[in-house]
């Protein structure tokens, strides 16, 4: 049978990384751990030696009016489900191991952070990019593996790595989604039987929009009108944004010519989630 080894302290984690078989590949988490973050540890089993998993609910990140103390937890499960999955070593960094009082350094990646998430949640990437690069520090793996649910999320840390010269690849995964089609998110604990329901505009407007793509739509405002309507009938949502934007730069876009990334916010409720599909 696998043995997950749980550390806390940055010696522990050093002195345990240390004996691992090379390569070593990391997943960073937050945990509250689902199929969708599963199917991360599966690669990156599949891909390197030894999997190091990180779980910490990184304050940075959250904004004042964010969920940070209602961020759901439960380490037993996750460890047990991590052991299961074939993970070697499990880092829980306390919030005084990551942040010590006297932290004053930050990553800012300034261009491709500024749209989407970043303009409604304003310092998330930077705490995001600040965590990303401890945890590449501490634990230098020679892959990193996250999940296109965060789609921006991904394109930020890949940018942050080629401009930092960091010497690790990232590897991205699909979407893990329920069998109804929402997006498998820790977030989705938050819902009520009724706003699970209607979560469902999210991956029911992403379906549409890709049905439209396909039957030839290529002009970006009609896709994103597509997905407004969609999410605007249903009456638990409220809509933050809807973009199609390009796949690269993530630039809204006029026309679709090259690979695009649909992505949306919606409240459903008090719950913010997330969504995206790629065109091309
Ligand atoms: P968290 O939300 O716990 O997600 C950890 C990783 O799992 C991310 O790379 C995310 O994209 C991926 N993931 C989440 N839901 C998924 C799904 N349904 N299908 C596939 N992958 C999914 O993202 C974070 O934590 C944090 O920002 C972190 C990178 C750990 C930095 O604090």
């Amino acid at each position: 049978m696998n043995v997950l080894e749980k550390v806390v302290t940055l010696n522990e984690l050093r002195k345990a990384r240390n004996e691992l078989p090379e390569p070593v590949g990391l997943v960073p988490t937050m945990g509250f751990l689902h199929e969708g973050h599963l199917s991360l540890v599966k690669r990156a089993c599949e891909q390197s030696a030894s999997v190091v998993v990180s779980i910490f609910v990184n304050p940075t990140q959250f904004a004042p009016t964010d969920d940070l103390d209602a961020y759901p937890r439960d380490l037993e499960r996750d460890a047990a489900l991590l052991q299961e999955a074939g993970a070697k070593l499990l880092w829980v960094p306390t919030p005084e191991v990551m942040y010590p009082p006297d932290f004053q350094t930050w990553v800012d990646v300034e261009k491709i952070s500024q749209p989407l998430e970043g303009e409604k949640r304003p310092g998330h990437f930077r705490g995001v990019t600040t965590v990303v690069t401890k945890l590449f520090n501490a634990v230098q793996p020679q892959k990193a593996f996250f999940g296109q649910k965060d789609a921006q999320q991904a394109a930020v840390i890949r940018q942050m790595v080629r401009d930092l010269n960091m010497s690790v690849e990232i590897v991205t995964q699909p979407i893990v989604r329920e069998r109804d089609g929402l997006a498998m998110s820790s977030r989705n604990t938050y819902l009520n039987p009724a706003e699970r329901q209607a979560a469902l505009v999210l991956s029911k407007s992403l379906a549409a929009a890709e049905s439209a793509y396909e039957a030839g739509e290529r002009d970006a405002q009609s896709i994103r009108k597509i997905m407004e309507d969609i999410i605007n009938a249903e009456p638990l949502a409220r809509l933050e944004y809807v973009s199609c934007a390009d796949f690269e730069t993530l630039e809204e876009l006029e026309i679709i010519s090259n690979k695009a990334l649909l992505s949306m916010a919606v409240y459903i409720g008090r719950t913010r989630l997330i969504d995206n599909c790629v065109l091309g």
